[in-house]
C-alpha cells in the first residue's frame, strides 16, 4: 500500500521537522512493503532521511527563470526531490489550472523523470449525475497525459468527498476503481476524507493501491495510526 500525506498549506518548516521526527519512530512498525510519501508546503521542503519520499505539491514546469512566485527544478533538486504532485482538484478550481496546463506541467516533469502523483476527480453534480457520466468526466482528466509513463501513481479524489468528513462509500470506490483500472495499469489511490477511522475498509477494497491523505494526515500520530492499521 502506499500512504500519501497531502499537508496543503497547513504545517510551517519547523512544524514539518518535528512532524517527520515523531513519525519516523512510528514507521518502524510499518510493513516494508509500504511506502510512505509526504506532500509539505514549499517552505518546508528539505532534505529528510528516513522511509519515506518527500515529495513537492506544485513547481512551475521549468528548471529556473523569470517566474515571479515560483519554484522550479532547480529549487527542488537541492533537496533531492524528485516526486511532485500534478492536477489536484484545488488546483484546478482554484488556481485555474485548465487541463492543457495540467498536460503540460507533467510532460515537463515526466521529461525531467520525475516521479508523478495525478489526480482526477469529479465533483457532486457528476456524481448525481451516475457511473457513465464518473468515468466520461474522469477519463478526460487523462487528455495529453501520458498514462503509460512509468514513474506514474494515479489518485482518485472525487471533490465532493475531500476536506468534507464524507468519504465515498466503499461501493463507490470500489466500481470507480474497477472501472479506471480497464484504462490505466498504475497504482491507484484513494483520496477524500480518508481517516483512522475508515482506513480498514477502505484499504482492503480491490482496486485501492493507497490512499492520499488531506486532514487526517496533518497529525503525525493520526498518519501512523492509519500506515499501520491493522
Ligand atoms: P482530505 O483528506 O482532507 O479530505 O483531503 C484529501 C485530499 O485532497 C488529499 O490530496
Amino acid at each position: 500500500m502506499i500512504f500519501a500525506a497531502n499537508f496543503k498549506t497547513n504545517h510551517t518548516r519547523r512544524s514539518t521537522e518535528l512532524y517527520i521526527k515523531a513519525l519516523k519512530e512510528k514507521l518502524l512498525a510499518k510493513k516494508p512493503e509500504d511506502q510512505v510519501y509526504i506532500f509539505p508546503p514549499a517552505t518546508a521542503l528539505g532534505t529528510y532521511e528516513g522511509d519515506f519520499t518527500i515529495g513537492a505539491q506544485n513547481a512551475y514546469p521549468a528548471k529556473n527563470g523569470a517566474f515571479t512566485g515560483e519554484i522550479g527544478t532547480e529549487q527542488l533538486e537541492e533537496f533531492g526531490i524528485k516526486t511532485i504532485l500534478i492536477g489536484h482538484s484545488e488546483r484546478r478550481e482554484h488556481l485555474g489550472e485548465s487541463q492543457d496546463d495540467v498536460a503540460q506541467k507533467f510532460a515537463f516533469f515526466k521529461e525531467q523523470g520525475y516521479e508523478i502523483l495525478y489526480c482526477i476527480g469529479e465533483p457532486l453534480e457528476i456524481r448525481e449525475e451516475g457511473d457513465e457520466a464518473v468515468m466520461e468526466y474522469l477519463l478526460a482528466q487523462f487528455d495529453g497525459i501520458d498514462i503509460s509513463y512509468k514513474n506514474l501513481i494515479i489518485a482518485y479524489e472525487p471533490i465532493w468527498a475531500i476536506g468534507t468528513g464524507r468519504s465515498a462509500t466503499v461501493e463507490e470506490i470500489a466500481s470507480t476503481h474497477e472501472s479506471l483500472k480497464k484504462t490505466v495499469q498504475k497504482p491507484l489511490l484513494y483520496g477524500g476524507s480518508v481517516k483512522p477511522a475508515n482506513i480498514k475498509e477502505i484499504a482492503d477494497i480491490r482496486g485501492v493501491d493507497g490512499v492520499l491523505v488531506g486532514s487526517a494526515s496533518l497529525d503525525a500520530e493520526s498518519f501512523a495510526a492509519m500506515i499501520c492499521h491493522k
